[in-house]
C-alpha cells in the first residue's frame, strides 16, 4: 500500500481569519478553505484534515460543512473531545475523527491525547462516534502505554505525534525514530491503522522511512508553507513525490 498524504488546510483558515475574523461569510473574505481543498485534490492528496477547534480560530463550523459537500475526498475531521465538537461530528458525519487535546488536562508529556489519564471520556467518544460510522483516531505521542490504551479503546487508528522527531537534534533525532518504530509495530500488532504526524516537511519526512506500518501522513504547515510560493496544487504534489520512497 503506498503512504496516503493528508493535507490539513486549517492555516487557510487562519489567514482568512487575520482579517476576516468577524465577517468570514463575506464575499471579500479570502483566502478560501474550500478551494485549498479543490487544490489539494488536484494535488493528488488522499484526504483533507481540518480541526474546528473551541475557540473557532480558524476553520469556522460553515467551513466543515462546506467542505464535506463540496471538496469529494475523505474528510479527516480533527476535534478536541468535548460534548459540542462529538454534536458537530455527528451531524458532519465526516470520515475520520482524530481526536486530539485542547486543553492542558488532556495533554501527555509531549502532546498526544492523554488516553491512559482520560481512558473512559476517550473510550465514549470512541464509541459514540465509532456507533455513528465515523472511524476515530486517536493523536497520541509514541509511547507504548498510550498506545496500549489506544488499542483497548476500540479506536481503529491511531497518528502518532511526531513533534518531538521534527524538533530532535543529533542523536536525539533516533531516539526519537525509535520510539516511533516500538509505537508503529505495537499499534499494528493490535490491529491498528497507524498514521503520523505534525512537522513533518519536504526534509525530515526521509528519516521517518524507517518506521513500519505507516498509511498516512499528515501535513499542514509545511505544505501550506511551500504553497506560497508554488501554489498549492504543486506543493502537495510534491510532497507526494516525495513520500513515493516510503518503502514498506
Ligand atoms: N496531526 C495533527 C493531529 C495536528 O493537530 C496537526 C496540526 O497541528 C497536524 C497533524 C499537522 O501538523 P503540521 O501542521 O505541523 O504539519
Amino acid at each position: 500500500m503506498p503512504l496516503l498524504l493528508g493535507v490539513n488546510i486549517d492555516h487557510i483558515a487562519t489567514l482568512r481569519q487575520a482579517r476576516y475574523a468577524h465577517t468570514p461569510d463575506s464575499p471579500n473574505a479570502e483566502p478560501s478553505p474550500l478551494q485549498a481543498g479543490l487544490d489539494a485534490l488536484e494535488g493528488g492528496a488522499d484526504s483533507l484534515t481540518i480541526h474546528v477547534r473551541g475557540d473557532r480560530r480558524h476553520m469556522q463550523d460553515a467551513d466543515a460543512f462546506r467542505i464535506r459537500s463540496e471538496v469529494p475526498l475523505p474528510l479527516n475531521f480533527e476535534m478536541g473531545v468535548t460534548e459540542e465538537m462529538i454534536g458537530i461530528a455527528l451531524k458532519l458525519k465526516p470520515d475520520f475523527a482524530c481526536l486530539v487535546p485542547e486543553s492542558r488536562e488532556e495533554v501527555t508529556t509531549e502532546g498526544g491525547l492523554d488516553v491512559t489519564g482520560r481512558y473512559d471520556a476517550t473510550r465514549d467518544a470512541v464509541q459514540r462516534l465509532q456507533d455513528a460510522g465515523v472511524i476515530v483516531s486517536l493523536f497520541i505521542d509514541p509511547d507504548l502505554p498510550q498506545v496500549e490504551a489506544a488499542i483497548r479503546s476500540g479506536a481503529k487508528m491511531i497518528e502518532l505525534h511526531t513533534g518531538c522527531f521534527a524538533n530532535a537534534m543529533g542523536s536525539e533525532v533516533d531516539q526519537e525514530v525509535d520510539r516511533l518504530i516500538a509505537a508503529a509495530r505495537l499499534g499494528h500488532e493490535g490491529g491498528l491503522q497507524v498514521n503520523a504526524g505534525h512537522g513533518i516537511n519536504y526534509t525530515n519526512l526521509n528519516r521517518l522511512f524507517v518506521v513500519p506500518h505507516l498509511a498516512e501522513f499528515n501535513i499542514g504547515h509545511s505544505i501550506i508553507s511551500r504553497s506560497t510560493r508554488v501554489g498549492l496544487t504543486t506543493a502537495v504534489r510534491e510532497m507526494k513525490e516525495r513520500m513515493a520512497a516510503y518503502p514498506f
